[in-house]
């Protein structure tokens, strides 16, 4: 479903396309990406949600707004997406900041139905959306793509061990492509946040269940948002968000493996 309403005005701006606008790191994307002037393609699964975001940038920042509802969980309706989202003209910007996530063992056979959803949006889709945004991007001269990784992407991640996979995934695939995309002018940037305060835990009912969620500080997604679109914009392949989330990168360089995958286990691990 889309409401096009002021895009008429606005044909001559870029577009920037961002999934998981209807919460959370992404909506707060949005906004910034409105900030900046860009159009925006507003997607995720609640309408309701992403039309009163889509109203609210319009009147504080001017741009015109699309809604685009599509469940990323199924992959046809992210190349569904990526083509109604490039009918409304260049798009010069990809967030793709869709995501979730599942606490708990990796053994526990009820944890599958959510693991697998997370491989779908983290993994399958935001691919999907990466090959269409970089091969439109390169015939229209250049644009920015940047990938809402994590900084559980940087070690194991025991208790969250299917969620650090897709996270780890995405921030090689990032890293990769940027290097591939350079000479085509695209930028491809992986956003690494620590723990933030969202609907991410609370999706998964892990709300206060770990150390991460009950001691450590969070980010507010208006920060994490705010520091990635500025490495968006200077270019920068990895930003990593808040300076504990900075150590929690950087314990992998210095410590043994082992030893970081069990230092992830004990703040991931359910314990209230
Ligand atoms: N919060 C943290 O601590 C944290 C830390 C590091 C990285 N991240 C990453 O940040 C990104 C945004 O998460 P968040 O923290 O902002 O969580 P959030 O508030 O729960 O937002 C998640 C967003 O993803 C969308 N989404 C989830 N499943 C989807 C599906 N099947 N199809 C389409 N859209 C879907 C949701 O939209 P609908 O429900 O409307 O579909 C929502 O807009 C994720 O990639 C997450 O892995 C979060």
């Amino acid at each position: 479903m889309s409401d096009t309403s002021l895009a008429q005005d606005y044909r001559k701006a870029d577009w920037a396309l961002v999934t998981g606008a209807s919460d959370g790191i992404g909506r707060a994307l949005a906004t910034e990406a409105a900030k900046a002037g860009y159009n925006v393609i507003l997607s995720g699964r609640r309408s309701d949600r992403l039309e009163a975001h889509a109203e609210s940038l319009r009147r504080a920042h001017y741009v015109a707004t699309v809604c685009i509802t599509a469940d990323l969980s199924d992959p046809d309706a992210a190349e569904a997406l990526w083509t109604e989202a490039a009918s409304q003209g260049r798009i010069a910007v990809l967030v793709n900041a869709a995501g979730l996530g599942r606490n708990g063992q990796f053994l526990d056979p009820d944890g599958w139905l959510r693991e697998s959803e997370s491989i779908l949006v983290n993994v399958i889709s935001a691919t999907i959306l990466m090959k269409r945004a970089l091969a439109h991007m390169a015939a229209i001269g250049g644009g920015r793509i940047l990938n809402v990784a994590s900084a559980a992407g940087f070690m194991p991640g025991p208790n969250m061990a299917v969620y650090g996979a897709t996270k780890a995934y995405l921030l090689s695939l990032s890293e990769a492509v940027a290097e591939e995309a350079a000479k085509d002018a695209v930028f491809v940037t992986a956003l690494c946040p620590g723990a933030t305060t969202t609907g991410f835990f609370t999706a998964d009912s892990a709300d206060k269940a770990t150390l991460l969620t009950r001691l450590l500080p969070m980010a507010t997604p208006e920060s994490v948002a705010a520091t990635g679109w500025a490495g968006l914009e200077k270019g920068r392949r990895v930003v990593v968000t808040g300076w504990m989330t900075k150590g929690f990168a950087f314990a992998p360089r210095v410590l043994p493996r082992r030893l970081t995958a069990w230092i992830a286990g004990q703040v991931f691990r359910r314990r209230w």
